[in-house]
């Protein structure tokens, strides 16, 4: 099936959190974070937001259907990756790089310097597939004051083993 890329409409907002309950069933995998199958996802009214400040692409199947997406925000110089989901059927076929690359494109040509992002240490498709891409971890302490709420908050909702990430633009 062909799949495409593209900016996501505000329409395709009820359809993202569906999305990201599947991509996070890849989370039944793993032994220790089988849970994260069922945590909260984004709102439709997250969606809207992020939609609204142009940050989020989808990656849409034939029938224009979102089967992925990437959302963000600007956050200084920086345009930082809030989630990337790619639905449970539509996974390891390279649709996440992609997402990836697009998103780093598009932050490139609008004047920005790196790409952010949070995320596991050890799950093979989160730290060590944006080490493959180029990100580079990043020392706790020397994070932005984003980062190192965004990390706090994190932890604090039980999530631990996180990093944060940044891709030099
Ligand atoms: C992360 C995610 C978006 C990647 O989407 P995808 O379309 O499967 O991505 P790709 O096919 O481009 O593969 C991504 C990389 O992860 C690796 N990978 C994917 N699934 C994997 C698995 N089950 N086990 C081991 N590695 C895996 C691939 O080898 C690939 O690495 P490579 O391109 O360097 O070879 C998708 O797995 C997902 O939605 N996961 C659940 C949500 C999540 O973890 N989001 C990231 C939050 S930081």
């Amino acid at each position: 099936m062909p799949f495409t890329i593209r900016p996501a409409h505000n329409d395709d907002a009820d359809l993202l959190p569906e999305v990201e309950r599947s991509a996070a069933q890849a989370f039944l995998q793993s032994e220790v974070l089988h849970w994260i199958a069922s945590q909260d996802v984004l709102s439709v009214a997250q969606h809207r937001a992020f939609i609204a400040g142009s940050g989020t692409w989808v990656l849409v199947d034939a029938d224009n259907r979102p089967q992925g997406f990437l959302c963000g925000q600007a956050c200084g110089d920086d345009w930082h990756i809030v989630e990337l989901s790619v639905a449970q059927a539509a996974q390891g076929q390279g649709h996440g790089r992609r997402l990836i690359t697009t998103a780093s494109t598009w932050a490139r040509a609008n004047g920005f310097t790196g790409l952010t992002l949070t995320t596991f240490t050890c799950v093979p498709w989160n730290a060590p597939f944006y080490t493959r891409l180029g990100f580079e971890r990043l020392d706790p302490q020397l994070c932005s004051e984003f980062l190192q709420r965004q990390l706090a908050a994190e932890q604090a909702h039980g999530l631990s083993d996180r990093c944060a990430m940044r891709l030099d633009l």
